[in-house]
């Protein structure tokens, strides 16, 4: 990962962490740190996971973060957009569960943001959402987010304001388990996103053509040069099987992981037989991605940073908001990971290198293990660990989620959501059922803020979640329990139909 330029952390114990481009929070919970300096290009970096003890009185840093303009080379083709500390992804950083996560936020980019960390269980008025937990930060604003991350897992941040998330405004944030057996050697955090900014129209222009019916991604900057049409020829070439009809709204440019296009992969590099944790992360605004990793397969172990009973599976689908931890063990070889753009033309790329000898797979090798239906949430159960206790619901809410593609408007309940929109109806203590019912064309990744629930499956405990894909026809039911006051988000985390309305709330104090 292209991590940690202009990173900034206001406390000297983190010299040998910064140094590595690495951000942990920790204090002293340093977690160990090797580069693949030896191999040029590759930027990669490992980690494990064998955390030192922090002095008792030692309190966790604060990290600074700067939304900013950021200069980005994509594998040749010079971009400006918007990131975090001058990179993409921005910042990785690190805590143990129960630490503080304190950041120093200072907005330099020309219109009002906030950070909304997507997944963690934090006191509301930390959730970063305009006008509802907080006021928005005004450009060249500061605003201080300070919060416990109570559970372990894989999450990420992004600002909760917009379009801005189609930028590159976007990092992971890893909370370790001081508990946890391990059983990997390595880990990779893996951020996937759909990209245009710089390459084709910058996201407030691909709404206001997908409002007026032009959306018409452009064929120069196409990475296959190809184009379309308009949106009528999009709307039926964009199809795929998993995800039950139509993909997606927009057809990218390019597709990168860490930052980096196919054409410029990231490699990581282990020992041949080291056991890699894939910590996979998507955070694009329109885009599933089908991953699978050349001649081997994953083994699942978390979704969205919740323990599920292990699952070996060829690839895996991951909606706008969907993390997934793997393990995969990797012998003397190079193997492509790919990230394929579910329904659309497009992937992004990333080797996987188990030693320094042996040729990089090529861009174009075929990883046939894409051919494979992908794992679901319907293959997931939870781990006993994160079983969510057997109990009726108190309350029940159904989620009517619909549009209308000609007029783009995306609705919760025949609604679109403002700021007259009435919170959905919770009280504390309570036991509460979501059922999201699908009547529209399209698929879509419903996220609940400052929640994990449980998908509610007829074979037994469904993985925990905080969001889950939910294509058309479908009535997906989860369950959560109302333990953490406040006025909590609930939307499609295609940031698209979010910012065309496809967005509610719950509350309760
Ligand atoms: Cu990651 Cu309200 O979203
Ligand atoms: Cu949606």
């Amino acid at each position: 990962m292209t991590l940690g330029r202009g990173v900034d952390v206001s406390h000297e114990n983190q010299d040998a962490v910064t140094r590595r481009c690495f951000l942990t929070l920790a204090g002293g919970a340093v977690t160990t740190i090797a580069t693949a300096s030896a191999l040029g290009p590759a930027r990669a970096i490992a980690s494990t996971t064998r955390l030192a003890r922090r002095a008792a009185d030692q309190a966790p840093p604060t990290i600074r973060l700067t939304a900013e303009e950021v200069a980005l080379d994509l594998g040749g083709r010079k971009v400006t957009t918007w990131g975090y500390n001058g990179t993409v992804p921005g910042p990785l950083l690190r805590v143990r569960a129960g630490d503080s996560v304190r950041a120093a936020v200072t907005n330099g980019l020309p219109e009002r943001t906030t950070i909304h960390w997507h997944g963690i269980r934090l006191a509301n008025g930390m959730d970063g959402v305009p006008d509802v937990t907080q006021a928005a930060i005004p450009p060249s604003g500061t605003f201080d987010y300070e919060f416990e991350a109570p559970d372990p897992g894989t999450y990420f941040f992004h600002p909760h304001v917009g379009l801005q998330l189609d930028h590159g405004l976007y990092g992971p944030l890893i909370v370790d388990d001081p508990a946890e057996a391990g059983g990997y050697d390595a880990e990779w955090v893996l951020v996937l996103d759909d990209w245009t900014d710089g390459v084709g129209p910058v996201p407030d222009t691909i709404l206001s053509q997908l409002r007026r019916g032009t959306a018409n991604m452009p064929s120069s900057g196409s990475e296959h040069g190809m184009g379309h049409g308009g949106d009528k020829e999009m709307a039926t070439t964009m199809n795929s099987a998993v995800l039950g009809g139509h993909a997606g709204d927009v057809d990218y440019p390019l597709y990168l992981i860490n930052g980096r296009p196919p054409n410029d992969p990231e490699t990581f590099v282990v020992k041949p037989g080291q056991r890699v944790r894939l910590r996979l992360i998507n955070a694009a605004s329109d885009t599933a991605f089908r991953v699978a990793i050349g001649g081997h397969r994953l083994t699942v172990t978390h979704a969205d940073g919740f323990a599920v009973e292990p699952r070996d599976a060829a690839s895996v689908l991951l909606g706008m908001g969907e993390r997934i931890d793997a393990v995969v063990t990797v012998g003397d070889e190079a193997v492509p990971l790919v990230a394929r753009a579910e329904g659309k033309d497009g992937d992004a790329r990333a080797v996987l290198r188990g030693g320094t000898i042996g040729d990089a797979p090529s861009r174009r090798a075929v990883v046939r293990e894409l051919r494979r239906v992908p794992l679901t949430v319907h293959d997931l159960r939870a781990a006993p660990a994160a079983t969510l206790p057997a109990r009726s619901p108190d309350r029940r809410h159904r989620l009517i989620l619909d549009g209308d593609h000609r007029r783009y408007r995306w609705t919760i309940n025949g609604r679109i959501f403002d700021p007259e929109t009435s919170p959905l109806s919770v009280a504390a203590g309570e036991r509460v059922r979501l059922i999201f019912d699908n009547r529209s064309t399209m698929w879509h990744p419903m996220h609940l803020h400052g929640h994990t629930f449980g998908v509610v499956s007829g074979k037994g405990a469904g993985a925990r979640k905080d969001t889950v894909v939910v294509r058309p026809g479908e009535r997906i039911p989860v369950d959560f329990d109302a333990k953490n006051p406040g006025t909590w988000m609930v939307h499609c985390h295609n940031a698209y139909h979010q910012e065309a309305g496809m967005m509610t709330s719950i509350a309760y104090r």
